[in-house]
């Protein structure tokens, strides 16, 4: 058994970790450490998981663990590896965006998407989680900047559900704001936009074309649709194809011959894609759950790799649907 613990637990996808590692056949979760809520109940927090556990929140980081996963805001990450001494033999999975573009020193850091470079991530000790939005927008053009055929701008729109912005309250993810609510922000600098332009300049061998995004905030709890269109040369047959080829060995990405909905992968770590081809234009259309393929999911996805477990391990969930 692989043992685990959780820094910053009472948030979101800390939450998440929580629901997928209890269930996880080959994880023991050891330990869920939180500044906030040190010494109550894991379900006085996270109260869905009631029957399922009689673990307390703990104020210490326990170092007996082959992992740690990061739930931590922004900037918490690279403070905590500061603040604690951790076993270089521990493993080290960061859901946060500190080190998704550059290593703190002696720490290598590799970004974990597994569709991107399973084999990398299989053999590094550190994973930088990457993003919510990056993940869905990532998939719809992963298979054409593998091939160095992205030339021209990308237009993006992306709308996600409130647990986006994480659980502490503020003016738009209060109820009375957002519910039934739509609305733009952060348009064409979205911070994930950084390690989009990164991953394209990997492939690509340094050329990153204009990358156009707007991003929603949208009236429901959890999911991102993510619509991206691009000119190119393929036919719609052609990209199925190429997209089809490309995705055959990664278990959670399939490509469907419907326009997706959030609700076929809420709950579930899957990403579901559709491909339209409009004149010269190429549309792609991503739909995943921001806390499960877009966070939690992923970073368990991740451990897998990186213990030679099998990949679906503890992954395969049931979605809402209704
Ligand atoms: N939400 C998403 O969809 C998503 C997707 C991908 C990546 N991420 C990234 O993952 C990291 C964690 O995101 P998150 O959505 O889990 O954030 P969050 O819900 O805001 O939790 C972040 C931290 O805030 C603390 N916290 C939670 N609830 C609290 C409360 N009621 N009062 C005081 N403190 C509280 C927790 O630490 P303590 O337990 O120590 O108090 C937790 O580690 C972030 O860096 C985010 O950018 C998030």
């Amino acid at each position: 058994m692989i043992k685990t613990g959780i820094i910053g637990g009472a948030g979101y996808t800390g939450g998440e970790l929580i629901r997928l590692l209890l269930h996880h056949p080959h994880a023991d979760l050891v330990f869920v450490q939180s500044r906030s809520q040190a010494g109550r109940l894991l379900t006085e927090i996270h109260s869905d998981l009631i029957g399922e556990t009689a673990m307390s929140f703990s104020g210490n980081v326990e170092k007996e663990v082959d992992v740690l996963f990061l739930c931590l805001g922004h900037g918490e990450s690279k403070k905590f590896l500061t603040e604690n001494v951790i076993n270089g033999k521990v493993k080290i999975i960061d859901l946060s965006q500190d080190f998704r573009l550059s290593s703190p020193p002696g720490r290598p850091f590799v970004y974990g998407m597994p569709e991107l470079q399973r084999d990398k991530i299989a053999a590094a000790r550190y994973i930088a989680n990457p993003g919510c939005f990056a993940t869905a927008i990532q998939l719809t053009h992963l298979p054409l900047s593998a091939r160095g055929n992205l030339r021209h701008p990308l237009h993006i729109s992306a709308i996600t559900g409130s647990t986006g912005a994480g659980k502490r309250l503020s003016d738009t993810t209060h109820f009375s704001w957002r519910h039934g609510n739509i609305s733009i922000y952060k348009a064409f600098e979205h911070q994930h936009l950084k390690e989009i332009r990164e991953v394209i300049k990997q492939l690509q061998d340094g050329y990153v074309p204009e990358i156009m995004m707007l991003p929603f905030r949208g009236g429901f709890t959890r999911g991102i649709l993510a619509a991206v269109y691009m000119q190119s040369d393929l036919s719609g047959a052609e990209a199925g194809e190429l997209y089809k080829t490309y995705y055959q060995s990664h278990p959670f990405v399939t490509i469907s011959g419907q326009n997706p909905d959030v609700k076929q992968v809420v709950n579930t770590n899957k990403a579901v894609l559709h491909i339209i081809k409009h004149g010269s234009e190429l549309l792609i259309v991503s739909v995943i759950d921001n806390l499960l393929k877009g966070a939690s999911g992923q970073a368990v996805q991740n451990m897998n790799l990186l213990f030679g477990i099998e990949e679906t391990a503890g992954l395969n969930l049931k979605s809402v649907a209704f």
